[in-house]
């Protein structure tokens, strides 16, 4: 089978750490692929900027458009709308596949690029849109599919949810907190974004429809960030046994005074006791609670933030849609290639 052509778009936190492994890890990328997966450049506005990453210097591009052109499938890593929405549908009208993580864009522009895809029978897959690392999104598409999801739940937003922590656990100011998200790549590139509650509004806003299998638009979603919780808060809360999150509630629901069914989808700082799970996600991790008819509760749990955390999601994306290039490729049976010695070694670990 011939290569796969891959081009990125943004190399920043996400991006950079997704080049990293796709060079790294190209030979096992391949095997279960059943074709090589070839990074043809890396599109940024500054070629000369200094990298988190050392990546090969010819790989670096500010001519987007011609590498979009040259792909078979364009991974998406700028964020914001433009160019990130004419990059996209520049991709999927010229025969490529699409890999985002880019809610904001998502949230104001799916349905627009979502039809642009099916028009052309493109695949747009965006795992690593929600919730960073944490497979919700397919979760939701594919393997609940056949159930109704009734209400989600969750904390959606790893800076937030990475400062609010901090102010609990170590005293510290919300502007002293975000400094160190941003640090670390887990803030937006504009952190209104985060510490608004735009991004969780966003995220919300896209697992609401996926969920209800609806179009829940952005302007629907309430929304209220973290910028007006002081640290009088949440010490009022920690005395009073609760701790303060940030969280994403999604819901079919009766409306109180029509008495239509329909969906809400909001976002706002709210009281949550020590007990509840949710009290326990530290840091930039991210936890999302589904409730669906026949499943029941589900729970999904992790690094909600993060250039190599979120990595791993976007090459989930592209080796799944990768596999659909290869007609005729190894299959799921063949793919089990790695051929590694299995052990019979019993109970040696007992405590986890
Ligand atoms: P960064 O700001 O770190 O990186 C953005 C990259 O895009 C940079 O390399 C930048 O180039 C490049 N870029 C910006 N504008 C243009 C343009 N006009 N043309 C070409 N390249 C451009 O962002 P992140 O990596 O943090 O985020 C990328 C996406 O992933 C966003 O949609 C974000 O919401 C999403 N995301 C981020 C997560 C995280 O933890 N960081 C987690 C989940 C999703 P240059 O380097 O030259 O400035
Ligand atoms: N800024 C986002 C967050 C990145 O902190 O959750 C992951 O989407």
């Amino acid at each position: 089978y011939r290569n796969l052509r891959v081009a990125l778009l943004g190399g920043g936190s996400v991006g950079a750490q997704v080049a990293r492994l796709l060079l790294e890890q190209k030979d096992e990328l391949a095997s279960r692929v059943g074709a090589g997966l070839e990074l043809i450049g890396i599109a940024v506005r500054d070629v000369d900027a200094e990298r988190t990453v050392d990546l090969p210097r010819e790989l670096f591009t500010t001519d987007a458009e011609s590498l979009i052109l040259g792909a078979d499938v364009v991974i998406e890593l700028i964020g914001g709308i433009e160019p990130a929405r004419s990059y996209i549908l520049l991709a999927i009208n010229s025969g490529a596949d699409v890999v985002t993580a880019n809610k904001a864009l998502l949230a104001a522009h799916g349905p627009e690029l979502f039809e642009a895809a099916d028009k052309v029978g493109a695949q747009l897959n965006y795992e690593a849109a929600v919730a960073g690392a944490i497979p919700i999104v397919r979760p939701l598409r594919d393997s609940l599919a056949g159930d109704q999801v009734n209400r989600i739940l969750g904390i959606v937003n790893g800076t937030t949810n990475f400062i609010l922590d901090r102010m609990d656990t170590e005293g510290s100011s919300l502007e002293e907190a975000l400094a160190v998200a941003t640090e670390l790549g887990y803030a937006e590139a504009d952190p209104t974004a985060d510490i608004g509650g735009y991004d969780a509004a966003q995220k919300a806003a896209l697992l609401a429809s996926l969920a209800f299998h609806t179009t829940v638009p952005l302007e629907s979603v309430y929304r209220e960030g973290i910028t007006k919780v002081t640290a009088q808060q949440i010490e009022s809360a920690r005395k009073a046994g609760f701790v303060i999150k940030l969280l994403a509630i999604c819901e079919r629901l009766v409306h109180p005074e029509t008495g239509v069914e329909g969906v809400s989808a909001r976002v706002y700082p709210a009281f949550v006791h020590r007990s509840h799970p949710l009290a326990s996600v530290h840091g930039a991790n991210n936890a999302v609670f589904v409730e669906a008819e026949a499943a029941g509760s589900l729970m999904f749990y992790g690094a909600g933030a993060g250039g190599v955390q979120t990595a791993s999601a976007v090459l989930g994306d592209l080796v799944s849609l990768a596999r659909r290039h290869v007609v005729g490729g190894p299959g799921f049976a063949a793919s089990n290639h790695a051929d590694l010695p299995v052990f019979e070694i019993g109970s040696v670990t007992t405590r986890y």
